[in-house]
């Protein structure tokens, strides 16, 4: 079996879980270089992995690249993704610079594994809640068709990087201790007992960047601009694996029975829908896992077309490092 030069860029939480999904899937690597923006050396589940100061030329001799770094001007990918292509790597990126570039496609293997063909060095990773959404839903658009979806979501503090997790252990760590928390947050709110429905920043029509990107990249993923979506995410204090409520309509009536049946067919789905014995899916039993989880299937009483779903998925994994690492699996595929 034919082995992979294989560079983590990132450390932070999702380049972490890179590191374990990896080792943890079994990827075909011969060598495995990690970077960040300094040189050091990190433990992961006892592991020591030498991380060096990314440069351009750190891509020389690698096959694929998979991306974890800030998004944005100075992010990794933005630095350099392009550099990276040029020396003949393929980039995987979980941050948002390019899922929406004609020419980048936009992967979640269940979905849309075909649209990989069509790369030209550059494949991206969607947002977190918007692939476990894709998901559960992607089945369901295929089997009856989807016209409208509402999604509110409810997101783990994981998904706002490593800061963002210190920032509610020592929170709920000074509350315990009787003591005020006046260090700089590393989200917009505070978070030890509180909610705030406010991920990315505000923009077109009074939504979030976060509430755009579950409309925009689902219409890319499916293929299908007509579905009608709109969303509300909300930061909650879990630490790992976002839940979501999710309400459609389908273009043909289908009872809950069928979408259970369908989507304990489907791929990377794991139906949890028994809640007379409180079995339904949540972060404490979800998070660490690759599957996205769906449980409350229901009926709207008031819509012959409605129906709920309750989804939940490790963000960090099927949201980030399990997605992208199964792109790289389809790559690899026929290359054997
Ligand atoms: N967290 C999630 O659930 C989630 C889900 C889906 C997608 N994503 C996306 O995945 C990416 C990583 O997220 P995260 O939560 O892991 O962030 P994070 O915890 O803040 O970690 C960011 C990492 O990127 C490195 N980095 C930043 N700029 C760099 C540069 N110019 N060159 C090299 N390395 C650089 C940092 O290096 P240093 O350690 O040296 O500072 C750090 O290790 C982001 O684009 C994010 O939007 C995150």
């Amino acid at each position: 079996m034919r082995k992979y030069n294989v560079a983590v860029v990132g450390v932070g939480a999702v380049g972490v879980e890179m590191l374990r999904v990896l080792k943890q899937r079994q990827f075909p690597i011969h060598q495995l270089k990690v970077f960040a923006r300094s040189r050091r050396v990190i433990e992961v589940d006892g592991e020591s992995y030498q991380v060096e100061e990314l440069i351009a030329d750190s891509f020389n001799d690698i096959d694929i690249a998979l991306f974890a770094g800030t998004e944005g001007e100075k992010g990794a990918a933005v630095t350099f993704a392009k550099a990276a292509v040029e020396r003949g790597a393929i980039v995987i990126d979980n941050g948002a610079d390019f899922r929406l570039k004609p020419d980048v496609p936009l992967v979640v293997p269940e979905a849309n594994a075909d649209d990989i063909k069509k790369h030209k060095g550059i494949i991206a990773n969607p947002n977190c809640s918007t692939i476990q959404m894709v998901v559960a839903l992607a089945p369901i658009h295929r089997k009856v068709g989807i016209k409208r979806i509402i999604a509110s979501t409810y997101q783990a503090v994981s998904g706002s990087g490593s800061k963002a997790i210190t920032q509610t252990e020592e929170e709920f760590k000074a509350w315990a201790n009787n003591l005020e928390y006046n260090k700089e947050l590393a989200m917009d709110q505070h978070i030890a007992f509180n909610i705030f429905p406010h991920i990315g920043s505000f923009s077109d029509l009074d939504y979030t960047t976060e509430e755009w990107k579950m409309v925009k990249e689902t219409h890319k993923i499916l293929h299908d601009n007509k579905i009608k979506i709109s969303a509300t995410t909300v930061r909650v204090p879990v630490r790992n694996a976002h839940s979501e409520a999710i309400y459609i309509e389908t273009e043909k009536p289908i009872s809950p029975e069928k979408v259970r049946d369908l989507l304990k067919k489907s791929p990377g789905v794991i139906v949890l829908d028994d809640p007379k014995n409180k079995v339904y899916p949540m972060p404490k039993n979800c998070s660490g896992k690759d599957e996205v989880f769906v449980g409350r299937i229901r009926k709207d009483p008031a819509v012959k077309t409605g129906l709920w779903l309750w989804v939940v998925a490790d963000n960090l994994r099927k949201g980030a490092a399990t997605n992208a690492v199964q792109i790289a699996e389809e790559l690899i595929k026929n290359r054997r």
